[in-house]
């Protein structure tokens, strides 16, 4: 289950000449209200929105998060993953290539996954954000994680939380997914340790489209 955008599959965006990283775009585009929220896998959308200038310092915003709201500040050019990880301590999404490729980051917002790494947190505003930590019931864990430790769809682990958001959101769509659509849902992730098998077991047996093999 090689996802598409793999680069180790095919050629890098520096073969194909993109070689401008996402961050120095944000940089450039902070103070003008402008920002991409891009969604993994055929869930992918971008949306581009404009507003009256703001910044560059740090402004006041409320993020709503696993049904919580906070208040913080942030400079414009910060994207969600940062002000999750570093200005709210929920660090269940991974930086891993912060460029929009790999999915470790994937939270859900508004019920689609997306690639929070490339979504500034400023535009996630008025949005449902739901990640990794908001998951579990207390002790119980959701089915899908039950399922990924059952199938063993975890080794090093770091990309697992952004496997499972990109899943829920795709089991919320697709409640009994085929393995197409299993495979087209999970491509904008990237897992290093190889796990895709166990993974795909564990979406297959939590949606019950198709029963163990
Ligand atoms: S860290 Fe966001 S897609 Fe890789
Ligand atoms: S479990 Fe190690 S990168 Fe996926």
């Amino acid at each position: 289950m090689a996802p598409k955008d793999d680069p180790s599959a095919g050629a890098t965006p520096e073969d194909e000449g993109v070689n401008v990283s996402r961050r120095a775009f944000l940089k450039t585009v902070g103070v003008t209200g402008v920002a991409a929220g891009v969604i993994g896998g055929p869930e992918a959308d971008a949306q581009t929105s404009t507003s009256a200038p703001i910044g560059p310092g740090e402004v006041p915003i409320t993020l709503r998060i696993d049904g919580k709201p906070h208040q913080l500040k942030v400079e414009p050019r910060v994207t969600l993953l940062d002000a999750m990880r570093d200005r709210l301590d929920k660090t269940g999404a991974k930086r891993v290539c912060d460029r929009g490729t790999c999915g470790a980051c994937t939270a859900i917002v508004d019920g689609r996954a997306v690639y929070t790494c490339s979504m500034l947190a400023i535009e996630a505003q008025g949005k449902e954000i739901r990640t990794i930590e908001g998951l579990a019931q207390g002790t119980a864990l959701h089915p899908l994680q039950q399922a990924v430790v059952e199938h063993d769809g975890t080794m090093c682990g770091f990309c697992t939380p952004g496997f499972v958001m990109a899943a829920v959101a795709l089991l919320e769509k697709h409640p009994k997914p085929t393995v197409e659509q299993i495979r087209d849902g999970l491509d904008g992730n990237i897992c290093r340790c190889g796990t895709y098998k166990g993974l795909l077991e564990a979406v297959l047996e939590t949606g019950k489209g198709v029963s163990r093999g």
